[in-house]
């Protein structure tokens, strides 16, 4: 199982917050590969032993462009893989097939967001390596998609199963339990944000999570 961090735009965990959580996960979690931090691309020169994702980038080559993220520089900053269609950054469809189809040219993985089951679907046909079930109204909250939404979780599975894509879920996600029962349900990763960064104990918390995933 995966356990992405997604940095979000926290002054906890972008610009010197980033660089000081990072380094106290990586002294905790020295051999650990199934952590998976998602940056902010103001962070995009930090350094990390984990894989790295950014939290969004542009289906464009570099080039004349003002204000956007080419996807074909991203290996040079170290990113292996890219996050699309992030409930706080959604794209039309069509954008979201783009920037898969991209990510695919440019060696990159791809985990693309996806709100509900019809989304899911509708992603599956591009392809990417990973769909994040996430509904939006429990992002940030106190009451995980684990907990509130395991029906669809088991179909979200159904779904992408046999397909090669893998089932992240997030949104709420808080303890171990929470993982857990994710994992119980299917699901290949969970994508966590306020639950590690907003917490008194992230080291703690990413103990306890990572204890809950069973490989
Ligand atoms: O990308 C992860 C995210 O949207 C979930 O946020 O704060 O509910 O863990 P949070």
């Amino acid at each position: 199982m995966y356990l992405f961090i997604n940095f979000k735009a926290y002054r906890e965990s972008t610009g010197p917050s980033a660089k000081r959580l990072m380094e106290r996960i990586e002294e905790a979690f020295a051999n650990e590969d199934r952590i998976k931090p998602v940056l902010n691309p103001l962070d995009s020169l930090l350094k990390t032993r984990y894989e790295k994702y950014i939290q969004h980038a542009d289906a464009i080559s570099s080039g004349a462009f003002t204000g956007f993220l080419p996807m074909d520089l991203l290996g040079q900053y170290g990113y292996k893989g890219i996050m699309i269609n992030h409930s706080e950054h959604r794209l039309p469809l069509a954008s979201t097939r783009k920037s898969v189809e991209f990510s695919k040219v440019h060696g990159l993985k791809s985990l693309v967001c996806a709100s509900n089951l019809e989304e899911i679907k509708e992603i599956a046909e591009f392809g990417p390596d990973m769909i994040a079930y996430e509904p939006p109204e429990l992002i940030g909250g106190d009451i995980s998609v684990s907990v509130a939404r395991p029906e669809i979780i088991k179909e979200a599975h159904q779904l992408v199963q046999g397909t090669g894509i893998e089932l992240i879920v997030g949104a709420g996600v808080k303890n171990g339990r929470d993982v857990k029962i994710s994992r119980e349900l299917g699901a290949k990763g969970v994508l966590v944000a306020s639950g590690i960064v907003k917490s008194m104990d992230p080291i703690g918390v990413i103990e306890e999570m990572l204890k809950n995933m069973g490989d």
